[in-house]
């Protein structure tokens, strides 16, 4: 039986990344380097927070992801603003779009739910999709960057986890612009270092007049790589001169990045 993996961008969650997740550093990035060429796959795409951006400027963008809720909520929005973007519903390890890409981009999106091995396939299915001359460019959170859940990598630790639930009641709520609220809250519920695995639960919730009208509760596993295995991932596929960038920055990684991007050829030959 084929595994479909599993997020929890679903639902509220999908609503509170159309309304919250607007900005950041790495839109300006990743516009860059899909300026260089298009056309661009923006796989993962969720509510749009790069693709619109790209898609008012004028790019050559298509944007894909599993979520049918997120994808759902990236077309409104677009059409709201008399946009009409290529979306299709795929996960990465099954990614099978119409045409050929100068550019394909992940931001945020890799690891998730997903299993290793549709990792190392949806790697290959990148370079497929790629023309020959093209870019993968790929981010991804250092396994350390945050003390939390870092800490429970060491064995003492551990005994820590299941960290408690907070009540979904006490967590910050945030206006959206139907004028209800909403809240997240997630707690590590697992951390294997040996299958390099984190499991997160998170709850979200709706207000309506400060009543919960609405409350989801999703898992999420995430797979945990540090730089050396997806560089040894990337040549395995047949990417070429990969250079590794720090926090979406044009400058060489360091050891104090909290993220990576991997920019990876598809040899002309
Ligand atoms: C953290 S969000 C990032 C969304 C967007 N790239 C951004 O930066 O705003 C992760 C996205 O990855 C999608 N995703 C997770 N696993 C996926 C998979 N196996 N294939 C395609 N999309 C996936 C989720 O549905 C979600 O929209």
């Amino acid at each position: 039986m084929r595994q479909a993996p599993q997020t929890w961008h679903y639902g509220l969650v999908a609503k509170w990344w159309a309304e919250f997740n607007r900005d950041g550093p790495e839109i300006s990035y990743f516009q860059r380097h899909v300026e260089r060429g298009q056309p661009a796959l923006d796989v993962a795409c969720g509510t749009g927070r790069l693709l619109l951006p790209y898609l008012r400027a004028g790019l050559d963008v298509d944007g894909c992801d599993v979520s049918a809720d997120m994808i759902a909520l990236c077309r409104e929005q677009a059409h709201r603003e008399g946009l009409a973007p290529k979306l299709f519903v795929q996960p990465m390890h099954e990614l099978d779009p119409a045409r050929t890409y100068r550019t394909i981009f992940v931001c945020g999106g890799f690891g998730l739910g997903s299993t290793r091995e549709q990792d190392a396939v949806a790697l290959r299915r990148f370079y497929e999709h790629l023309e020959p001359g093209g870019v993968l460019v790929l981010d991804n959170e250092n396994p350390y960057s945050g003390a939390y859940p870092w800490r429970y990598w060491v064995k003492a630790e551990r005994e820590a986890v299941p960290r408690p639930s907070e009540p979904l009641e006490s967590a910050e709520r945030r206006r959206g612009s139907d004028g209800a609220e909403y809240a997240l809250v997630s707690r590590v519920a697992d951390l294997d270092p040996l299958k390099q695995t984190v499991d997160y639960e998170l709850r979200a919730g709706m207000w309506q007049n400060g009543e919960l009208v609405r409350e989801e509760e999703y898992t999420l596993r995430i797979n945990l790589y540090f730089m050396n295995e997806l560089l040894l991932l990337l040549e395995r596929t047949g990417f070429t001169d990969v250079r590794v960038e720090g926090d979406h920055r044009n400058a060489p990684a360091t050891k104090d990045s909290d993220f990576l991007v991997f920019i990876a050829n598809k040899p002309l030959h």
